[in-house]
């Protein structure tokens, strides 16, 4: 009799937690339910408040020009009540891979991306499709995927051209003159831009190396030789120091440089003034350039650096936040190529801002007067 009242107290206690059991397991579900409906509420709000996380990656913190362009991009959407996660990799791919996993868990609504190497983001760019993920390239062209949206850049094959132009026109090649030795530079080769400048300036300047009015003293003209992996200065001005020691010691004239940009400038200054260039009986070569940094305007106005190509990247930040906005609000996303960017699965809608030529003559009214930099900020 004992034994059958144990088992009863028994069986009674285990039904009873049972029904504890299902309840919790209930009130869980309610919590969770009531959880889900209040973030749903606020996701509405946000939506409503337009404070979606955007992501903006960019490749590194040691180019002035992408502080500038995280920074403006990052101003301009938070303006418009946007919430972003900005991130620099210090050129390294795979940082880079790992903070754009990390934005499209954090629930990212649309990646503004300026890659490292344009032909790396297959996978990721994959999954922030499958996670109904918009993206952007920004400045650089996104190679190889079919799941890049939208390029907002510069026009890039003008940027060279001008580089070659002003040569051209700088030592009068357009009037037969020459010959003229030159020495060619090229930037990164897993940046597509590269191959863009490249291909800009020598339209310019090929028909010229054809017909003997420049002269390539070096010999070094295939892209691979006279590349910049990661468009390092310190590797520009190793490469710059070898040449000089090889084929300019004896007195050769150096009559020009193709720099592809700032960075490269810099390297290939930095190795003439290691060996004089700069007195009157050896002058700079005519050097170009393009961002238009601080040490290069620098440069510029000291008489070291010819040109510079600006591409104001205020103005490349507000078209990347307009193209945001149309994205999120399904309205018509602005781009102006709808033909050339072809990333090698898709041609990429485009949108293209102007870049402008600068030099010591207009330096104070691209630079000064339009509010980029401070007198200050271009005094030594
Ligand atoms: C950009 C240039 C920059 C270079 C090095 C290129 O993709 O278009 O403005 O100088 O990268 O960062």
């Amino acid at each position: 009799m004992k034994k059958i009242l144990v088992l009863t107290l028994v069986v009674a206690l285990m039904v009873s937690m049972l029904l504890i059991g299902t309840s919790c397991t209930q009130e869980q579900a309610t919590t969770e339910e009531s959880a889900e409906t209040e973030a749903t509420e606020t996701e509405a709000a946000e939506t409503e408040a337009g404070s979606e996380l955007i992501g903006v990656t960019m490749p590194t913190k040691s180019l002035q020009r992408w502080n500038q362009d995280g920074d403006n991009i990052k101003k301009q959407l938070e303006a418009k009540g946007y919430e972003v996660d900005l991130q620099y990799a210090e050129n390294d791919v795979n940082t880079q891979l790992s903070q754009l996993e990390n934005q499209i868990t954090k629930g990212c609504k649309v990646l503004v991306i300026a890659s490292i190497d344009g032909s790396a983001l297959g996978e990721v760019l994959k999954k922030a499709a499958d996670a109904g993920i918009k993206s952007i390239a920004y400045d650089r062209l996104i190679m190889e995927t079919p799941n890049v949206d939208y390029y907002v850049s510069f026009d890039n094959f003008r940027v060279g051209e001008f580089q070659g132009k002003y040569i051209e026109e700088a030592l009068g090649l357009d009037k037969g003159n020459g010959p003229f030795n030159i020495e060619l530079v090229a930037g990164s080769p897993d940046d597509n831009n590269a191959f863009l400048f490249n291909a800009g300036a020598m339209s310019v300047l090929q028909p010229y190396i054809d017909n003997g009015q420049l002269v390539v003293v070096s010999g070094q003209t295939d892209f691979t030789t006279i590349a910049t992996p990661a468009w390092k200065s310190e590797t520009a001005q190793a490469r710059m120091d070898n040449i000089i020691t090889a084929h300019y010691a004896g007195g050769t004239k150096l009559d020009a440089v193709l720099c592809p940009n700032d960075s490269t400038a810099i390297g290939v200054i930095a190795a003439l003034d290691n060996v004089g260039y700069g007195s009157a009986d050896k002058p700079y070569p005519i050097i170009t350039g393009q961002d238009c940094d601080i040490p290069n305007v620098i440069a510029i106005i000291e008489g070291k650096q010819a040109m510079s190509v600006f591409k104001d990247t205020r103005t490349l930040a507000a078209k990347a936040v307009e193209m945001v906005e149309a994205i999120i609000n399904g309205t018509e996303v602005p781009v102006n190529n709808t033909e050339d960017y072809d990333n090698g699965v898709k041609v990429v809608p485009s949108f293209l801002c102007d870049p402008v030529v600068v030099t010591k003559d207009n330096y104070k009214e691209m630079l000064i007067d339009s509010g980029y930099y401070t007198e200050d900020q271009i005094t030594k």
